[in-house]
């Protein structure tokens, strides 16, 4: 028998591993992999282009008139079996990773304009199932309605130690301090912001995983997923 089509919402702290977790979930169970995080990113890095944020300051008028000048798309790169991000038709799945970017997409995520812009498509994007996404909002606001919604955490240090073995593999010329700065504002930006803040979701499973190894993480998560199969088959 073949399985419902479900929907999966993982929502969570900065740098905890949410991304790959919804890789593997996505590979795993042959679903849609939707980052809204690299969303974020890829507006935050055409206003840096456009000179609508200049040493962190953002021309709000210019934002606004340029908004609906920005195009997302994902790319499924079969050679490496991962989805790149298309800005207005342009590859920038590196580019988005820069610390530059980071250091800028928390205020740009708090702008009302922007949010709409994404969530719209976000919902979209979800609309037919078969979708796993990851984020900060996506079992509060994107997809309420999730069959699962797993919310992930682990200990600061640990988050930033990842971030940081990340980063240098890509050659980024960066301290392990500087991403713990980083990461601390965003977790406040992130969860004191007034327009959806990170929260958990009432009916999200919490998974810490602070002292999991990635097998053991996988494991948890691909049998509550198995889980809800069965009994949504049933
Ligand atoms: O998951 P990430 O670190 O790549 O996300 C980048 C930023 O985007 C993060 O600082 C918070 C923001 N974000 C958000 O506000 N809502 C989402 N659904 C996803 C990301």
């Amino acid at each position: 028998m073949k399985n419902k089509l479900i929907n999966i919402a993982i929502d969570g702290y900065s740098s905890c591993g949410k991304s790959s977790i919804a890789k593997s979930v996505s590979k795993e169970f042959n679903m849609k992999y939707v980052d809204s995080g690299a969303m974020y990113r890829a507006v935050t890095l055409f206003f840096m282009n456009h000179k609508i944020i200049s040493n962190s300051k953002i021309n709000y008028d210019k934002l606004l008139r340029s908004i609906d000048d920005i195009d997302i798309d994902f790319y499924y790169n079969i050679d490496l079996n991962i989805t790149e991000t298309l800005l207005n038709g342009k590859n920038v799945e590196h580019l988005i990773r820069d610390n530059n970017v980071s250091n800028q997409v928390s205020n740009i995520s708090q702008i009302k304009e922007v949010r709409d812009k994404l969530i719209s498509f976000q919902r979209r994007m979800c609309s037919s199932k078969n979708v796993v996404m990851d984020g900060r909002d996506i079992g509060t606001k994107v997809m309420p309605d999730a069959d699962i919604k797993f919310f992930i955490t682990a200990e600061i240090d640990t988050r930033a130690r990842r971030r940081f073995d990340e980063l240098i593999k890509h050659n980024n010329l960066i301290t392990f301090d500087q991403i713990l700065i980083n990461l601390n504002k965003r977790d406040t930006d992130d969860t004191e912001r007034e327009i959806n803040p990170l929260v958990k979701s009432d009916d999200a499973i919490v998974i810490d995983n602070t002292s999991l190894s990635y097998l053991q993480q996988n494991q948890l998560i691909f049998s509550l997923i198995k889980q809800k199969q069965d009994e949504n088959n049933n």
